[in-house]
């Protein structure tokens, strides 16, 4: 789990000198998968349940599950680039959100809410702290910020398998949930709104967006839990896991 994390936090850093305005997300992509072959690991995407690419792009009001293409990104997209990375047989699974030059005020706001809100979620995991304490950190926050958390999609355990058990929901009530136990290996990744927490999909059968086209944005971390906390596996060993980093493009 460490190299698997690491390994897919050094691709999301390598985004960030990609991410402008004028290319595509397909950029991206390519240069994912290039840097998956070099490093000897493997895009758990890739031919996943018919998915076709080694990462997901999620731009503006896309909720998640965007496919990369030949469109060119814009001044003033926010972009969530999710990259999950096998290697050794273990996955690393990580997201984070980047900015196309620069971006309106409440998109950046939304960007601080969704992180802040995926460190609190991470700041509730310890041994004896429950499932659903993480979901209340996330979802108080986010809605003390007039903003809405997303029900349809959910964090998951994860390890030798890219989705295992438990669900891990990114609303809930303290103490509600199954215990953690150290050991246990999941992702936390709230997807945020703006506006109301409703999506579809679309007919690609994979692009999530927010129904009334708010923008939405979404920090993806792997972690264990420990005795006393947890260990994040997907940290950026450049410091470029934030909101801050996510404004250098
Ligand atoms: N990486 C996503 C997650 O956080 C899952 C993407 S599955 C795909 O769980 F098929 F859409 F790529
Ligand atoms: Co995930
Ligand atoms: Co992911």
């Amino acid at each position: 789990m460490h190299k698997a994390g690491r390994l897919t936090a050094e691709a999301l850093d390598e985004v960030v000198g990609l991410v402008r305005p004028g290319i595509s997300t397909d950029v991206i992509d390519k240069a994912v998968f290039e840097f998956a072959m070099d490093h000897g690991a493997y895009p758990a995407t890739l031919q996943y349940r018919g998915y076709t690419r080694s990462c997901c792009t999620s731009i503006n009001h896309v909720v998640c599950h965007g496919i990369p293409d030949d469109k060119p990104l814009r001044e003033g997209d926010i972009v969530n680039v999710d990259i999950t990375l096998i290697v050794d047989g273990w996955h690393g699974d990580s997201s984070r959100m980047y900015c196309v030059g620069d971006v309106p005020r409440r998109a950046e706001r939304l960007v601080e809410v969704t992180y802040e809100s995926l460190m609190l979620g991470i700041r509730a995991i310890k041994a004896g702290a429950h499932l659903g304490d993480i979901g209340a950190a996330i979802q108080a926050h986010a809605e003390k910020e007039r903003c809405s958390v997303v029900r349809d999609f959910c964090g998951h355990g994860v390890g030798r398998l890219f989705h295992d058990e438990p669900n891990v929901l990114h609303y809930g009530r303290v103490g509600e949930g199954p215990e953690l136990k150290a050991g246990m290996i999941f992702t936390v990744e709230p997807m945020i709104n703006l506006g109301r927490p409703h999506v579809k999909i679309l007919s690609d059968g994979w692009t999530a967006v927010t129904r009334d086209r708010s923008l939405s944005a979404q920090f993806e971390h792997t972690v264990g839990v420990t005795e006393t906390g947890c260990e994040v596996f997907t940290l950026s060993p450049k410091g470029w896991d934030n909101p801050a980093a996510a404004r250098r493009g």
